[in-house]
């Protein structure tokens, strides 16, 4: 019967003792979830929107951005790829603001159309950083502030260029353009569209002999430069003013297939814009005779304004990145290694 009793006892014991463990444990397990989540709500929130991966310029403009809002840093950043539609673009956004983020990053695909969306983004208190492309909208108050490139500026000094690669040519001999855009109605293919189309029209002998949209694609250009020879003639082409580096791959691709002949040393010059790694190698090796860059790194300027705006402080509208341009003469290897993107 003791013993029995001592059996029973220790039975309880030890079925008090696992209870013990057990409410132990899913307290520790509950304890570590609660802490996890009290973490996460720390965290300030941010929506980027991207138009699309056009270009391996974008994805590095989308690893930049990554790379600054980190959970490291106190950040949640939401990600979307607007698939190279703006009405996807609108739908991400009208999603950031019902998920109630603490900021949206918007890379505009075109210039305009975002009135609407940016009205209830600031409806529903949320402030706008615009980055890489701009926006025109009716009231400016629509977005907090613009951080990226100034692509007319960009274009002026391609024409610098162009200007310096035909001056051994006489003011009578005309200079042939090929202009393959980027996206129409984008920022980038605004800006660098007109500083050709100005220069064409300050230059007597400057002449622009086929002109298409390329899509910022190496495919779409591929196209467009095999026509551009079929219709025109490689004999009646100078320039190739390609708007992104995509579309100077496409161009180049078009005269390989075709057997025609570009770079420093002959008639047909290549111009591109961005100067990613892989084409300032073919710029050093006179494939590519001017590049000009366009600053994809823009994620530590927006970090900055947003971590500004945190701490409740006025921020510039308006930052544009640095940017410089090359000829071959200006590259070496070690330069091109340097570079991140
Ligand atoms: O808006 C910047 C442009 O967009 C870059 O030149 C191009 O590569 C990208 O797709």
């Amino acid at each position: 019967m003791c013993k029995k009793k001592r059996y029973l006892s220790t039975a309880l014991i030890l079925t008090l003792l696992m209870t013990l463990l057990l409410s132990f444990f899913a307290c520790g397990k509950k304890s570590i979830n609660v802490a996890e989540e009290e973490e996460n709500s720390n965290l300030v929130v941010v929506g980027f929107s991207q138009p699309g991966a056009e270009s391996a310029w974008r994805v590095a403009l989308t690893d930049s951005v990554k790379e600054s809002f980190t959970e490291e840093n106190g950040y949640k950043l939401i990600y979307k790829d607007g698939q190279s539609k703006q009405d996807n673009q609108i739908r991400d956004i009208r999603t950031f603001i019902q998920q109630g983020v603490d900021y949206i990053i918007l890379s505009p695909i075109v210039e305009t159309g975002w009135d609407t969306v940016l009205s209830e983004a600031k409806a529903a208190g949320i402030p706008v950083i615009v980055c890489d492309r701009n926006v025109v909208v009716a009231n400016e108050s629509l977005y907090t502030a613009f951080v990226g490139s100034d692509f007319k500026s960009e274009g002026e000094s391609a024409i610098r260029c162009i200007e310096d690669l035909v001056k051994t040519k006489g003011e009578q001999d005309t200079i042939n353009i090929v202009h393959i855009q980027g996206t129409i109605d984008s920022s980038a293919q605004l800006g660098r569209s007109k500083a050709l189309e100005d220069a064409i029209e300050s230059h007597e002998n400057w002449n622009l002999v086929y002109q298409d949209c390329g899509e910022f694609t190496k495919a779409k250009a591929r196209e467009i430069m095999a026509q551009a020879i079929t219709e025109v003639g490689a004999e009646n082409i100078d320039i190739v003013y390609c708007e992104n580096d995509e579309e100077a791959f496409g161009a180049m691709a078009a005269m390989n297939e075709a057997g025609i002949a570009y770079g420093d040393t002959n008639k047909i010059k290549v111009v591109s814009f961005d100067a990613i790694s892989s084409a300032l190698e073919m710029c050093m090796n006179g494939q590519i005779s001017v590049e000009v860059e366009c600053n994809p790194l823009q994620g530590p300027y927006i970090y900055k304004l947003v971590s500004r705006l945190e701490e409740n402080q006025v921020v510039p509208k308006i930052t544009y990145v640095y940017e410089d341009y090359y000829t071959g003469a200006d590259i070496t290897q070690d330069f091109i290694e340097s570079r991140k993107y």
